[in-house]
């Protein structure tokens, strides 16, 4: 099928819900630094998983089953450029029902692929169904520049002509479709990797992809990828080596079982440390997490690692300041993920001593320490990459009418995280964006005992 794909500045059909969403806010009464929050906390599947198996839904010959989907924004606005292009889209709790078989328009609004750096995922199930693509420039974002040059020159090594004529860059495939190439990253891009491996599944010839992240959501997906007919092997390696199917389609064979949130799971890791006298985090997967479980561990927090199981216990009467401070710099995986930077910075404030955090992965990562500076964190910015936090300090109540901001889906979880360890009363403004990566947040925090409410502005 030879569907010219287009993103075009008109507004397309998709749902507009999503754009007319009301400011909301979190009210939360600190804790001041009670450790009480205690219950069970059940871990959902990974936004970074589930993500590229909707877009690789398009690789398929009929309907796609996922499972175990979190219900997030990200996966809405997923399911509303899926829509909009004319797959069929039923979401059922937390399972998805993709039917890719007309898909027939082909505008995708625009808007969204600025919104949601991970809509250039589609870009490689679209080229390699319907040979044609195109994606706005990406405007940076609040983390940093977001740039694709790994997607376009792949695509070009795959035969494709990549031109860029108002503001968008089109690709058009060969005739006869994408043909296999070796490529080599100049970096480790996890989504890089994710779409160049769904593009090179219906590719013509041997596809060989070098220097490759290798983080668990791109093994789920390349697994799954093989039980429904695709030949990915090198799975779990820096090196994929894929023999194209020659523009055959998948089969739907098995459904997506999307794999736990490490995520989702090492922010509420972080969050016990900090305030719980005893939770369990349940249905996680402690492998995908080790890094962050031997950090906390080695800084003194008491965790318990079961199979599918973290369980963060305090003594009573114990205070952060007995938890060491360290150094971290974040790293691909399994290295210290850059998804943790944040909520564990808002840990280090907490703790004994100065550490050093560098972040690797993005050059703008650092803009939510300003929230936690105005709430009485020692934060020192040492460059762009680097900041210095002293140990312990006590996050102190706001002045009246001086509010939060989350700035990306993990920088608001750290400042809600610092508000639940502060000794006052916070508004924390912008939770449509924690609400793209954390579902229910609210819910699930009550639930354990926090004092947090959801306001409608
Ligand atoms: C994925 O983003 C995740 N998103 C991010 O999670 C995560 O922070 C990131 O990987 C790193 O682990 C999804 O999986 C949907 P990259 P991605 O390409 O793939 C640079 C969250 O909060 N780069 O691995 O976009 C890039 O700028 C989100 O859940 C280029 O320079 O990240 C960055 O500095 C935030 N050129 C570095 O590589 C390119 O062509 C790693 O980025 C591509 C990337």
């Amino acid at each position: 099928m030879n569907l010219p794909i287009l993103l075009r500045k008109e507004k397309s059909s998709y749902n507009t819900t999503m754009r007319s969403k009301p400011k909301q806010s979190f009210i939360i009464n600190g804790l001041a630094g009670d450790k009480k929050l205690e219950g069970e906390v059940t871990i959902n599947g990974a936004k970074n998983a589930a993500l590229p198996a909707m877009a690789a839904s398009i690789l398929f010959d009929g309907p796609v089953t996922l499972e175990n989907i979190p219900n997030t924004d990200d996966i809405e606005t997923t399911s509303n450029i899926l829509s909009s292009l004319g797959a069929k889209v039923e979401r059922k709790d937390h399972r998805i029902v993709i039917d890719p078989t007309h898909i027939s328009n082909t505008n995708i609004d625009n808007d969204l692929a600025q919104k949601m750096r991970a809509s250039v995922i589609l870009t490689g199930p679209l080229l390699a169904r319907s040979e044609m693509a195109s994606f706005p420039i990406p405007g940076g974002c609040v983390i940093g520049n977001r740039p694709i040059e790994q997607f376009l020159n792949a695509y070009q090594k795959m035969g494709a002509v990549v031109e860029q004529p108002n503001g968008v860059y089109e690709i058009q495939a060969p005739d006869g479709g994408l043909r296999g190439a070796t490529i080599f990253f100049d970096l480790q891009t996890v989504t890089g990797t994710e779409t160049l491996m769904i593009a090179a599944v219906l590719a013509s010839g041997k596809t060989i992809l070098k220097n490759c992240a290798t983080e668990p959501e791109i093994t789920s997906l390349a697994e799954w990828f093989n039980n429904c007919g695709a030949k990915i092997s090198g799975i779990g390696t820096s090196t994929l080596t894929i023999e194209g199917s020659g523009g055959k389609l998948l089969q739907p064979v098995t459904p997506y079982r999307t794999i736990p949130d490490r995520i989702e799971a090492g922010s509420y890791l972080i969050l016990g440390a900090l305030c719980a006298k005893d939770i369990v985090i349940k249905d996680c997967e402690p492998e995908h997490m080790e890094s962050i479980i031997n950090l906390l561990m080695n800084s003194g927090v008491q965790i318990e690692v079961g199979k599918n199981q973290l369980r963060v216990t305090n003594i009573p009467s114990s205070t952060n300041d007995s938890f060491k401070s360290f150094n971290v710099r974040t790293h691909e995986y399994p290295g210290f993920p850059t998804d943790l930077q944040s909520p564990l910075v808002t840990f280090l404030t907490q703790v004994s001593g100065d550490s050093i955090v560098f972040e690797s992965i993005f050059e703008g990562r650092f803009k939510y320490t300003e929230e936690l500076i105005k709430m009485g964190a020692d934060i020192t910015a040492m460059n762009p990459r680097e900041i210095l936090i002293k140990g312990p300090t006590p996050l102190i109540e706001l002045p009246e009418g001086e509010v939060l901001n989350a700035h990306d889906i993990r920088a608001g979880f750290a400042v809600v995280l610092a508000a639940l360890v502060g000794k006052g009363k916070y508004t924390v403004n912008q939770v449509h964006l924690i609400d793209r990566g954390y579902e229910k947040l609210e819910e699930r925090l009550t639930a354990i005992g926090a004092n947090i409410m959801r306001v409608v502005n």
